[in-house]
């Protein structure tokens, strides 16, 4: 097949690059290399020397989609904007208005694919699905977001409605989304308008809704999300890994290998036509376990920097359960260390690996992003 990966410069559209190519397909990548994952107008070398093509444009841009899509079989949607920074309108024209542009072109020239899958993201869960550990009787409960005054006196847990006892997270499955921040909210548009589009057209689409992915290739440049780029920096440049809130917060992290099988398994399973599935590492790993993975890994001795900041609209807790793409064969297969040796042996060999997590951090609380307790 002609395969066209929008964002394919980036993280996951890279190593989804190289698998297709590994398994003979031609690939194509609409990238516009936007910093501060990127800093120029090269494309990087690892796609040009596997012989992907490669063309400059914005997902923003009709024009730039037309000229993609000539003579390809299918599509990958990556290309995003994400993190918590202000610019909330960005967020819906990188993510939602490009993904109906998609299948506006699409529509326009009676083109059939025989599959789009698009990026959403374990985001649009908000706060997912949670149980009272003294209420083992009620309801799984799906709360909305914290309220900013209990996160402004560092109350972080949620509370049972009922008892008021710190809520634990359970695992959860795709039935109910809460979007609750921007970012969110875009992903959530794109797979809703990619799915019904997708049905009402007769084109075969997939949502794939991924928890944090880790790997290689994962730009340090952008140090406004993603753990393991930001402990990285940090202990690699001697400082204490930065945990936000108290540093309990728990993630099933998953790394972009596992990432790209699935990506992989859905491009040719018929059975995934329609549907939005988690894709998730399986464990539960709280921040401060993974400070202590981090330091361990780069043979370093020092406690994590409880900072006590919080960024406006995250999560407490979210772990997502993979039954439904196991169901399709999929499983995580990659473990937390592993991902973590690759990410540090990739980092270091980088030239210009520096910490950037300062700048972030300054940028994040000038833009009120990032928030310190009273
Ligand atoms: N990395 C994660 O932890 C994670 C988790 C959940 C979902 N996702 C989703 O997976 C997808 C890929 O994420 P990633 O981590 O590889 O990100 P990335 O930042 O490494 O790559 C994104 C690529 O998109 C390109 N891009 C951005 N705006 C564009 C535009 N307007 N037009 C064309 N190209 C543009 C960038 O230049 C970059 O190369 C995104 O849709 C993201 O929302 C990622």
């Amino acid at each position: 097949m002609k395969v066209l990966i929008t964002g394919g410069a980036g993280f996951i559209g890279s190593h989804t690059a190289h698998a297709l190519v590994d398994r003979g397909h031609e690939v194509r990548v609409l990238d516009a290399l936007r910093p501060p994952v990127h800093t120029g107008q090269k494309f990087p070398g690892h796609l040009l020397d596997r012989g992907v093509e490669c063309v400059l444009g914005d997902v923003r841009n009709r024009d730039a989609w037309e000229k993609a899509l000539d003579g390809v079989d299918a599509v990958y949607h990556l290309a995003a904007y994400q993190d918590y920074l202000t610019d909330f309108s960005t967020f819906f024209a990188t993510n939602t208005v490009s993904t109906a542009l998609l299948y506006e072109v699409l529509v326009a020239r009676g083109q059939t694919l025989s599959r789009v899958v698009v990026a959403s993201s374990q985001a649009v869960y908000g706060e997912g699905t949670y149980r009272c550990p003294a209420c083992p009787q009620a309801d799984v409960l799906r709360p909305g977001p914290r309220s900013r005054d209990r996160l402004d006196r560092g109350l972080w847990d949620l509370p049972c409605p009922s008892c008021g006892t710190a809520l634990e997270p359970e695992w959860t499955d795709e039935s109910q989304t809460r979007p609750h921040n921007s970012y969110a909210l875009s992903k959530y548009g794109e797979e809703a308008a990619a799915l019904m589009l997708g049905e009402r057209y007769g084109i075969p689409t997939v949502a794939l809704r991924y928890s944090i992915v880790q790997g290689a290739r994962q730009s340090f440049r952008n140090a406004y999300s993603g753990i393991l780029r930001i402990f990285a920096q940090r202990v690699l440049n001697g400082a204490a890994p930065l945990a936000y809130e108290d540093g309990h917060q728990v993630r099933d992290y998953i790394s972009v290998h596992d990432v790209t099988r699935a990506n992989l398994l859905v491009l040719a399973d018929d059975r995934a036509v329609g549907q939005a599935f988690n894709v998730g590492g399986g464990r539960r790993v709280s921040i401060r376990e993974y400070a202590d993975l981090v330091v361990r890994a780069a043979g370093a001795e020092m406690e994590p920097w409880i900072s006590g900041s919080y960024r406006v609209g995250d999560t407490r807790h979210v772990l997502s359960s993979n039954a439904a793409l196991e169901r399709l064969g999929w499983r995580p297969r990659v473990g937390l260390p592993a991902v973590v040796d690759e990410y540090l042996s990739w980092a270091v060999a980088q030239p210009d690996f520096k910490d950037f997590t300062t700048e972030a951090d300054d940028q994040m609380y000038a833009l009120g992003a990032l928030r310190r307790t009273r």
